[in-house]
């Protein structure tokens, strides 16, 4: 990749996406811009505001108000994107709707899979086309991303299948929880199972390789943020945000994109492989990482 760069990340203002601003604003040049985009113009302008005057940021920081529920404003700010500046280099989808314990999976379901899913799907649609050569989109999922993790009965929903085919599993899945027949489908209570599994079904089959552009989705371990510290009482192995944000940036910095990579599940440099997991019990936690 060459310089006058610009990368964008979503659900930046905080957690993760916040750390990948850092980290992208001191890896890249003088010459290059990093989009911190959010959905609350205070939040947004605030950490832009802190990130850009940090020691070591390097790169132009700028905060855009981007709340990924609204797809017009996702094909806006790639239209944009692609009018100035010829299209955009790094895409970082990264946002989720913060989910607690105590609250009840089935009414937090919209705003989820809407936060997760059909914002990942608009933004493959609408960021893909506009990736100049060598760029890199990447969608931020988790270990229980891999197919394994769902029943039998739901693998073909989301193997080898088209960008569609994975919209309209995720909308049946919508339908289905909202009828109160999920579980009976075989769909996991924890919402963060079928979103991660289809967010990474997803990109699986997006792309070329030809230019060196990498399409893919990340694990980056756990992490210590707001969003997953409700879920666990031991937080001995959790990284922090600076730390889980360095395996996914040389990913994405990386100068040549490793072949194998494309269009998988990534953690720490190392493909993990689509047909593993176990479907999780009651007991599990929804954010293993
Ligand atoms: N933490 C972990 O252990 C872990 C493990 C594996 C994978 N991950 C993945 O890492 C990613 C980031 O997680 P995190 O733990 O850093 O979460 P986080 O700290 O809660 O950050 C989530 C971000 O998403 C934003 N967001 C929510 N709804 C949005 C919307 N409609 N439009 C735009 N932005 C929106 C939030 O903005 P507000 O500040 O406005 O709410 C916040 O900035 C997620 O994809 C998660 O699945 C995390």
């Amino acid at each position: 990749m060459t310089a006058s760069r610009i990368a964008l990340v979503t659900g930046a203002n905080q957690g993760l996406g916040r750390a990948l601003v850092e980290g992208l604003a001191a890896r890249m040049g003088p010459d290059d811009m990093v989009l911190l985009t959010g959905r609350s113009h205070r939040r947004v302008s605030e950490a832009a505001r802190e990130v850009a005057r940090a020691a070591g940021t390097r790169s132009r920081v700028e905060g855009r108000v981007l709340d990924v529920c609204d797809r017009e404003a996702i094909a806006r700010l790639a239209g944009e994107l692609r009018t100035r500046h010829g299209g955009v280099d790094i895409v970082l989808s990264n946002a989720i709707a913060r989910l607690l314990p105590e609250d009840s999976q089935a009414e937090r379901a919209d705003e989820f899979i809407d936060v997760s899913n059909t914002a990942t799907h608009a933004i493959l649609r609408a960021f893909g086309p506009v990736l100049r050569p060598g760029g890199r989109l990447l969608v931020v999922a988790s270990t229980l991303g891999t197919l394994g993790h769902l029943d039998p009965r739901l693998h073909h929903l989301f193997d080898g299948v088209s960008l569609d085919q994975v919209e309209y599993a995720v909308e049946s899945w919508r339908g289905a929880v909202h009828s109160g027949t999920a579980e009976e489908a075989g769909w996991p209570r924890w919402l963060n199972v079928p979103s991660k599994v289809a967010q990474v079904a997803a990109e699986r089959r997006e792309g070329d390789l030809a230019d060196g552009t990498l399409i893919a989705s990340v694990c980056p371990g756990m992490v210590d943020t707001a969003t997953s510290r409700p879920w666990f009482s031991d937080y001995g192995h959790a990284q922090s945000p600076a730390r889980a944000a360095r395996a996914v940036l040389d990913l994405v910095l990386a100068e040549r994109v490793a072949p194998d990579h494309y269009g998988e599940l990534v953690r720490f440099g190392k493909v993990l492989p689509w047909y593993s997991g176990t479907p999780p019990t009651e007991q599990d936690r929804i954010l293993t990482p």
